[in-house]
């Protein structure tokens, strides 16, 4: 089956899918993304990605390509044309194409759209889960507005690299005060010592996960208390579980640090629980 993917307004064949060398996402970064879970065929979380890629483009004064209904069939077309049932799409969004100059282009020049999907393998992602996943920890050295969800991906790429070599899935941002910020491409969790539910808060220099905030109204539902409070890496490596939350992950529980077990090294009960409710929040939801 060959893979498809839209650019501009048509579908075209993934090898042959391609930008302008003078796109302002190529020469400058210039452009938002946003990435929604595929279950099932389904858009996860759709409504909470749309609004978070509309405030992106909006802090970024990109006018949206089209409406929220619009975007919605390109993405089931995406994922429909692929025939990903479990998976991800992308969808890019930059500043269009124009002659290279840092200040932005005449009013009027089409931003350029393009999105593609691709499928995962939930059963291989399910084992993972099961088994736990590797953490290491890394300097905070990303911009100030890390609530956008900008392509410029350039510390999150170095870290998710050190990661990989190290063994791991993920790598946490440490910030100057110590503090965990937040995952490469999720957002990072503990229960701690005195069994507080914490993540780092929104006010804070992290992006607002759409995961994240599902999985708070699962746990309000469920009678779970959270605390949105910084953690130190201190009371990570002394914390009962660990977890990360992303479209991409889901629920995933963590299970080392920076090579150190968490608690015994085995999968904690409530992170375990908490994939399972996610899951069957966004399996139900998904559009
Ligand atoms: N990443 N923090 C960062 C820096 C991220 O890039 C992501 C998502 C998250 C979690 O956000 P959400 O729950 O809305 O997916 C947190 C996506 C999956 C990516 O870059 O592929």
């Amino acid at each position: 089956m060959s893979r498809v993917a839209y650019v501009n307004g048509r579908f075209v064949p993934h090898g042959e899918a391609a930008v302008h060398i003078e796109d302002r996402g190529f020469q400058f970064a210039d452009g938002v993304y946003e990435v929604w879970a595929v279950l099932g065929g389904k858009l996860g979380d759709a409504a909470g990605h749309f609004e978070r890629l509309e405030r992106s483009l909006a802090e970024l004064q990109i006018a949206p390509p089209m409406s929220r209904a619009a975007l919605t069939v390109v993405l089931r077309e995406t994922v429909r044309r692929n025939r990903v049932r479990e998976g991800l799409v992308y969808l890019q969004v930059t500043r269009g194409v124009a002659p290279r100059d840092h200040a932005f282009p005449a009013p009027g020049t089409p931003v350029s759209v393009v999105a593609s999907a691709h499928a995962v393998d939930r059963a291989a992602m399910e084992k993972r889960a099961e088994q736990g996943a590797a953490v290491i920890t890394v300097p905070e050295t990303r911009w100030a507005r890390c609530d956008i969800k900008t392509v410029a991906l350039l510390p999150n790429v170095l870290a998710k690299q050190q990661a990989r070599a190290a063994g791991a899935v993920e790598a946490w941002f440490v910030d100057e005060l110590g503090l965990i910020t937040e995952g490469a491409s999720s957002n990072a969790w503990i229960i701690d010592k005195s069994g507080a539910l914490r993540t780092r808060d929104t006010q804070a220099n992290i992006l607002r996960g759409i995961t994240r905030k599902t999985l708070m109204t699962v746990l309000a539902r469920e009678g779970f208390k959270v605390e949105e409070r910084p953690f130190s890496l201190e009371d990570a490596k002394e914390a009962r579980e660990a977890f990360i939350t992303g479209a991409g992950t889901l629920v995933l529980p963590i299970v080392k640090i920076n090579g150190q077990p968490v608690a015994d090294g085995k999968v904690g009960p409530v992170a375990k629980r908490l994939r399972q409710l996610y899951i069957e929040e966004a399996r139900g939801t998904a559009v």
